[in-house]
């Protein structure tokens, strides 16, 4: 799949915007700076396709690439705290939680998790309306290059325990570090395997 011609569509920023439900689509989710938009570019091998920056709050529209003809890869603007005002914050969150509860299309959503700080209350606020719309997500964990190798077992019996509660996610999680390439394949391959 990923050797195919990957390219930005569009940014969205209403529900209105959305392109047509017509293909399979996977989206991005997760807090401000956990690292969406890079992990988008290491998974199409494209280091300036969606915009990262170490500012929280970088993505503020909901961005469609494609990804040879067949399938969406949605980046989804981060959720908790963003460096940018209020009343902005506040309608993209709108935005992103129409999305989330009402894109037909909307296959897996992969939420990403930061793997030094685990599952964040609006971390299990987002698991929540997941559940609710009957969303199947999976959980990414993020710049594993930044843990030592014996404070990962701490975090990880952490987010174990938190999806717990959470019938709508999918049990396998992915450690990924898009610095150093860990997990990229493996993701790559999980993308490539859904129907
Ligand atoms: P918003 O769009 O603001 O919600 O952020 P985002 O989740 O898209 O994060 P982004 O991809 O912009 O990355 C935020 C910062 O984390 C950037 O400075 C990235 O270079 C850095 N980063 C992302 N992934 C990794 C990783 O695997 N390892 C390391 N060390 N840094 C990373
Ligand atoms: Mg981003």
């Amino acid at each position: 799949l990923f050797a195919g011609t990957t390219d930005f569509l569009k940014g969205v920023v209403a529900m209105s915007g959305m392109p047509p439900a017509d293909r399979l689509e996977v989206c991005f989710a997760g807090r401000s700076n956990v690292g969406k938009s890079t992990l988008i570019n290491a998974l199409t091998g494209r280091k300036a396709l969606a915009r990262a920056s170490n500012t929280p709050g970088r993505t503020q529209e909901i961005n469609f690439f494609t990804v040879a003809d067949s399938h969406y890869l949605v980046d989804l603007p981060g959720y908790g705290y963003a460096n940018a005002p209020l009343p902005v914050v506040e309608k993209w969150q709108r935005l992103l939680k129409s999305y989330l509860s009402g894109r037909p299309s909307l296959r897996r959503a992969f939420v990403l998790i930061d793997s030094r700080h685990g599952v964040k209350k609006v971390d299990s606020e987002i698991m929540a309306l997941l559940d609710k719309s009957a969303v199947t997500f999976q959980v990414v964990m993020t710049k594993t290059d930044k843990v030592k190798e014996k404070d990962r077992a701490k975090v990880m019996e952490q987010v174990k325990a938190a999806l717990a509660k959470h019938p709508a996610a999918y049990p396998e999680i992915v450690l990924t570090s898009s610095e150093k390439g860990e997990g990229i394949a493996t993701l790559r391959a999980i993308i490539a395997g859904l129907e």
